[in-house]
């Protein structure tokens, strides 16, 4: 990850505002953004749905971001999550940071036998983290165009998958 040195490690208490406050300032100046994103991670933390929350960290200060929550499929299938928010310290963009939360979130799903990850994100990013297009999976309310799919264990059930209710409150 060139000159950075980055630590990944799951949320603590401590670091609640850090991660409200880095999440509204990454995803300001994107034009897709709803510009709720914090208050997603909040409601999900709430809700006990946060199933992982990693930050990345540079000399004791959170740079990075990622969250995952499970989500449901038509067919009943468990085992997948969904991946968002992610976030990157502006400035620290575009040196790995957002692969390296990626990679350790593969780990952490490989780690518990998870079928697989879905989100809804840029197709020009995510496929190098070997998410694959899959508009015929997107939940009702999603952009079909943007939404992806990691599989980790076989074929993806025919059907399709649905974020937790806090993505659309
Ligand atoms: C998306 C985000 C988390 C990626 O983190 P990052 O640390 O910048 O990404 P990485 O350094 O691991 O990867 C960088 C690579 O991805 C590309 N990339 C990063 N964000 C991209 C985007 N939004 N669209 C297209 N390519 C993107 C870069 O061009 C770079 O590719 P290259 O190495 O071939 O030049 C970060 O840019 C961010 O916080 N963005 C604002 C919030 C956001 O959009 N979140 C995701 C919503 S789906």
């Amino acid at each position: 990850m060139g000159a950075l040195s980055i630590r990944i490690r799951p949320e603590e208490e401590r670091d609640h505002p850090a991660i409200h406050d880095l999440t509204r300032r990454a995803f300001a100046p994107m034009a897709f953004a709803a510009g709720d994103e914090q208050e997603l991670i909040e409601a999900l933390r709430r809700l006990g749905a946060l199933s992982l929350s990693l930050v990345a960290e540079q000399e004791g200060r959170v740079v990075g971001h990622v969250a995952l929550s499970p989500v449901t499929h038509e067919s009943g299938a468990e085992g997948w999550f969904g991946l968002g928010p992610i976030s990157v310290e502006p400035a620290l963009q575009r040196q790995g940071v957002g692969g390296a939360l990626i990679a350790e979130v593969r780990l952490w799903l490989a780690a518990r036998d998870a079928r697989g990850c879905v989100l809804t994100g840029d197709p020009r990013y995510y496929p190098r983290h070997g998410f694959r297009p899959a508009p015929e999976h997107a939940p009702q309310a999603e952009p079909a165009e943007f939404f992806m799919v990691l599989s980790l264990a076989g074929a993806v059930p025919a059907g399709r998958f649905g974020f937790h209710p806090a993505f659309h409150a």
